[in-house]
């Protein structure tokens, strides 16, 4: 398989390095071959199976405009730009593209998504989300925060759930869940030691992808990974 990735950046450059350990062709672009997603025209994209884009919220939005038009597959790690989600999907269903985007590609926040799930199942208790990341984030809350929050909500329409911003030296992703009663406290906790693990999602992200039409978030498919 043939994967263009966008981002030669922080988590951009694991998602090559990752895709070429498992046996795949990679090219990759960063923003001086790309701005204003001016590299996606149809030759250039002649075949590549998936592109990937670990870029900035606008730049990702333009990406996925270029691609699916031209009915191509994009794995959007990026965040920040969820305000625009319902007019991408519309784009990848209209023109035969594939759309797989999450806020958060690894294995063990898939898990604690489906924990929080559980969580928000318990009565009588307050809940709230408390995040921290590297300094150089640009969106604040985190999607993962977000998503958990979105995730608490659809148990339980219309609690107040806050959500806590930290921004810390290089701190790679920390999300802890509280669950608070008047009697006692949960507390579920993943903290990402290292960008590796969301590359890797990607990276099967695309496989998945790779031949289908219409668009996802990575939680609803990764069960099926
Ligand atoms: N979903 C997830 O699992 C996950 C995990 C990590 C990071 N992220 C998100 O991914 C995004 C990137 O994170 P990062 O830490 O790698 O950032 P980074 O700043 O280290 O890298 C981003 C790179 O994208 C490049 N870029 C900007 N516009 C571009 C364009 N038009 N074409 C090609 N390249 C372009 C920049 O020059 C930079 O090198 C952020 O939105 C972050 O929140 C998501």
């Amino acid at each position: 398989m043939l994967i263009l990735v966008l981002g030669k950046g922080k988590t951009g450059s694991l998602v090559a390095e990752v895709a070429r350990e498992r046996g795949h062709g990679v090219r990759a672009l960063d923003i001086d071959e790309n701005r204003h997603a001016s590299a996606l025209t149809a030759p250039q994209l002649a075949g590549v199976d998936v592109v990937v884009d670990f870029t900035a919220p606008e730049a990702a939005v333009e990406n996925m405009r270029a691609v699916l038009a031209l009915g191509g597959h994009i794995v959007v790690g990026t965040t920040g730009w969820y305000a625009k989600v319902n007019e991408l999907k519309a784009l990848a269903i209209q023109r035969g593209g594939g759309l797989l985007y999450g806020t958060n590609f690894s294995i063990g926040v898939q898990k604690l998504f489906s924990l929080t799930a559980e969580l928000a199942q318990l009565e009588d208790y307050k809940f709230s989300i408390e995040e921290t990341h590297h300094t150089t984030k640009v969106d604040a809350p985190s999607g993962t925060a977000l998503t958990l929050k979105e995730i608490i909500l659809a148990v339980r329409p219309g609690i107040d759930v806050p959500v806590t911003s930290h921004r810390v030296g290089d701190a790679k992703g920390e999300h802890v869940v509280r669950a608070v009663s008047d009697h006692d406290a949960l507390e579920l906790r993943h903290d990402a030691h290292s960008r590796r693990g969301f590359a890797l999602g990607a990276v099967r992200g695309a496989e998945w992808l790779a031949g289908k039409s219409g668009a996802w978030e990575f939680r609803e498919i990764f069960g099926q990974l």
